[in-house]
């Protein structure tokens, strides 16, 4: 069964800069979401990957409402069947659905307030959101603790007495307090040690099960993304440049740009590590985006018309979306989903 949780539609995220050198100049516009369009199913994973600076925490911002987008639509389809303009959620209807979706951010030393409780950073959502008895919220704060494995004699502490694990523990206990259905995982991971993040990573899968939890896992991370997600969006430059099933994504790649960082993952086989193929050059700035195919300063097949005309997100194969010119005729290498790398 498949049922969709929600739909983001067309959403564009517009800063204003200023120029450092100019100093009465206008500030100009820069476009770090463009045309941002994906569905996403209940209880699904679905990870987005991308270099630094492409617009992934923006993006995450948007959806959560941290950051009003430009432009664009979130319909959000609530456990009832109804669809809701979740951007334009005022009042208290927007109390009632903002609490279904939830942010975890990637540095679990600067999202908790150092001068708040363990018990009042993971009560405090559940406080704002429903007017509870005292021993009512001590019982749900104690239930999500032991679930998110947290010790409950600690919970009177403060969050420097706690490791880096322990605090994103406290983080997704936060997160889960009022129950979302949808929990945007904003590098959840990436600050932890590796066996903490395997930790971690079960943790979130296991909730997920239990609560049907749907999730939006960023992630620079292709080994880890190759492991959790059912699917996978690519974005590059403020764009999402492909979208497909995790084995999809990784077995036949159909964007040069997700070729390249896939062959950055590292593989078993050390003869593989001699095909790596190097990104050239640096990242486009988003103020001064290439002509065409904003991937194209870097991409080893481009042509003409990559230079010249910018590539529509399109079907390539069954439920396989990239934009590329050449996705038909480009056989692109993919990572192989062995059993030895995904542990
Ligand atoms: N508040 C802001 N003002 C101006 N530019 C910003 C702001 N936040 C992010 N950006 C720019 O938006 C782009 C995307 O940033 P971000 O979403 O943080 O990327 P990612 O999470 O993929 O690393 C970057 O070029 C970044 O410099
Ligand atoms: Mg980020």
């Amino acid at each position: 069964m498949t049922k969709p949780i929600l739909d983001v539609m067309n959403m564009n995220k517009d800063f204003q800069v200023k120029s450092k050198t100019a100093l009465f100049r206008k500030p100009t516009s820069v476009r770090v979401l463009n045309d941002i369009s994906f569905e996403l199913i209940e209880g699904e994973t679905l990870s987005i990957v991308g270099e630094s600076g492409c617009g992934k925490t923006t993006l995450g911002r948007c959806i959560v409402r941290g950051m009003d987008a430009s432009s664009g639509n979130v319909i959000y389809h609530t456990e009832d069947g109804q669809k809701i303009e979740f951007l334009k959620l005022k009042g208290k209807k927007s109390k009632q659905y903002r609490k279904d979706i939830q942010m975890i951010f990637q540095d679990p030393y600067s999202s908790l307030s150092p001068r708040m409780s363990v018990f009042d950073i993971i009560s405090e959502p559940l406080i704002a959101n429903f007017n509870l008895k005292k021993s009512k919220i001590e019982e749900k704060v104690t239930e999500i603790a032991e679930k998110t494995g947290l010790n409950v004699s600690y919970l009177r502490r403060y969050p420097h007495a706690f490791s880096g694990g322990q605090r994103q523990r406290i983080a997704i206990a936060r997160a889960l307090i009022t129950q979302p259905r949808l929990i945007v995982c904003d590098e959840a991971v990436s600050a932890l040690d590796v066996s903490i993040q395997a930790q971690i990573i079960n943790l979130l899968k296991d909730l997920q099960e239990q609560y049907q939890i749907t999730y939006i896992f960023i992630s620079h991370d292709l080994s880890i993304v190759q492991n959790i997600s059912d699917r996978v969006a690519v974005m590059h430059l403020g764009r999402i440049v492909e979208l497909a099933s995790t084995d999809s994504l990784f077995g036949q790649p159909k964007h040069p740009y997700t070729e390249a960082l896939m062959s950055a993952v590292p593989q078993p086989d050390p003869e593989m590590k001699k095909d790596r193929i190097i990104l050239e050059g640096e990242v486009p700035n988003p103020a001064n985006p290439p002509s065409g195919c904003h991937f194209h300063p870097r991409c080893a097949y481009r042509t003409d018309k990559c230079v010249q005309q910018v590539p529509e997100l399109r079907e390539v194969g069954y439920n396989h979306f990239t934009a590329c010119h050449y996705a038909e005729e480009l056989h692109l290498r993919g990572v192989q989903n062995d059993a030895a790398n995904t542990n």
